[in-house]
């Protein structure tokens, strides 16, 4: 109401406060807004995911009014994007390469959400809802790459839609029904076309709204993982806080100003990047009689993939044994009863383990890997939050860490030969034992002391 604090009475402004409380939220979310002041060029990636999300959708109204979801036309309807469409080849070059950068950008910010420990209590909620983006995002990516129709679109989305067959019992219907027909065809590019279009990026738009409402209900975290609101001056503002706005909106313009460099010098002199943003052999148009040689997903799915095929008969072997070890282990830690349902449920998996077919397991593993992470706050055990005062060895458990996610991307790009098979595994193995031994690895070792106050050295 007018005359109250956050309220403009005045002008067009106080008019528009009287109806819509423009004034007050500015305030809440920017001006008022109280960031750590030590942020480095890491939290840099939030604003530039922000930024990457308005430039897809921005390209992707442009795309729409020229391209045809019709198995028939779709191919065609890109070329035609590409050479007759005044800027087509600029839009359709900004979308593509933005799908990839979009994944860069995210893989970073999750990076740094990872290193300082910004996923634990209070802001629980503010990563899950960021797991959320990512599987919508994941989602999002696989369906478009569906629609230029061109051989690499229709093949792997065949792959990949295939694994859903391997569910026992609902499988070969399930796929029928996502496909909507035995194989990809003009069904599976309709229906792919409307979820990307309209329903994955409202789900992501909402999802990005609630993770921002999240994280501002609680504040941000920093690369001290201090609580800053814990020290107030006598206005309850935190001692180390400075208002986002004008601080960080002027410090986020330097990142969006590198970024775009990056940005744009790829899609104007590499927008295929040596066939990592777009597969050679998605330039040839969709051949249902002829199946690629070497189907591989785009990189960002290929961590992921390499432990799809990483989970063959033999390597369930090795996944019954880590089952029954947790067994035995949880056998001699749990009390009451626990100590015998965790055990016997594990031994039951073990044997599952074993007898339903590998590729159902090798569809679980690369989902749970996903999956995994909404539990990431409940399994880090360590009494601080940032890399900064773990000690010394933790940060080459994060460096393995992030290698292996880095090797297990390269394989997925990769034909598969026996060498790269084995390596697969052992990175699989990492990647599974990173998270499940969090609770163990993460309390061990001496702490540093972490100070008062945060860290801060003006450049
Ligand atoms: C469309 C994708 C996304 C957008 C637009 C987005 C946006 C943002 C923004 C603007 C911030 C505040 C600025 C910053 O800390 O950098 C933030 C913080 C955060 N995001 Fe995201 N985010 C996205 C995806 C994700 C994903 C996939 C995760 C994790 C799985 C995640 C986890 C976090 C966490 C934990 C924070 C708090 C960081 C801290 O306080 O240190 N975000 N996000």
């Amino acid at each position: 109401m007018a005359g109250e604090k956050n309220v403009e009475t005045t002008g067009l402004l106080g008019w528009i406060d009287r109806r819509f409380p423009l004034t007050s939220m500015v305030k809440e979310h920017l001006s008022e807004y109280y960031a750590p002041k030590n942020f480095n060029f890491w939290y840099f990636f939030g604003s530039l995911a922000m930024l990457v999300l308005v430039i897809q959708i921005v390209t992707g109204i442009f795309l729409v009014m020229h391209y045809k979801p019709d198995a028939q036309l779709a191919f065609d309807s890109v070329e035609y994007i590409m050479r007759e469409v005044p800027g087509g080849w600029f839009i359709r070059y900004m979308h593509s390469t933005g799908a990839s950068m979009f994944f860069v950008v995210v893989y970073l910010h999750m990076t740094r959400a990872l290193i300082y420990g910004s996923y634990r209590k209070p802001r629980e909620l503010v990563w899950i809802f960021g797991v959320g983006i990512f599987l919508a995002l994941m989602a999002e990516a696989f369906m478009g790459y569906l629609l230029p129709w061109g051989q690499m679109s229709y093949w792997g989305a065949q792959v990949i839609v295939n694994l859903f067959a391997a569910v026992p019992l609902i499988g070969p219907d399930l796929a029928i029904w996502i496909r909507g027909d035995y194989v990809v065809s003009d069904a599976t590019l309709n229906r792919f076309f409307s979820l990307h279009v309209i329903a994955i990026p409202l789900v992501l738009l909402g999802l990005v709204v609630a993770h921002i409402i999240a994280l501002h209900e609680v504040g941000s975290n920093n690369p001290d993982g201090i609580d800053i609101k814990e020290k107030k001056d006598k206005y309850g503002r935190p001692l180390d806080g400075i208002p986002f706005h004008p601080y960080y909106t002027v410090h986020d313009i330097l990142g969006v100003a590198g970024f775009l460099i990056v940005f744009m010098a790829i899609v104007f002199f590499a927008p295929e990047m040596g066939g990592y943003f777009l597969e050679f052999n998605n330039f040839l148009p969709a051949d249902p009689l002829k199946t690629p040689p070497h189907i591989a997903p785009v990189w960002y799915f290929t961590p992921f993939y390499s432990m799809l095929r990483a989970t063959t008969d033999q390597f369930t072997w090795v996944m019954a044994a880590g089952a029954v070890v947790a067994a035995l282990v949880l056998f001699l830690k749990c009390k009451g009863a626990a100590k015998l349902i965790v055990p016997v449920i594990l031994i039951a998996l073990a044997v599952s383990f074993r007898i339903i077919d590998a590729k159902f397991w090798g569809v679980v593993v690369m989902g749970g890997a996903v999956v995994l992470l909404f539990f990431l706050p409940w399994l880090d055990y360590s009494p601080v939050r940032s890399i900064r005062y773990r000690p010394d060895w933790h940060k080459w458990v994060y460096g393995i860490f992030f290698v292996n996610f880095l090797i297990l991307g390269y394989l997925g790009t990769q034909a598969p030969t026996d060498v790269f098979n084995l390596m697969s595994q052992i990175g699989t193995v990492i990647y599974l034992a990173f998270f499940f031994l969090m609770p163990v690895w993460s309390r061990m070792g001496t702490f540093k002391p972490v100070p008062d106050r945060v860290v801060y050295h003006a450049h």
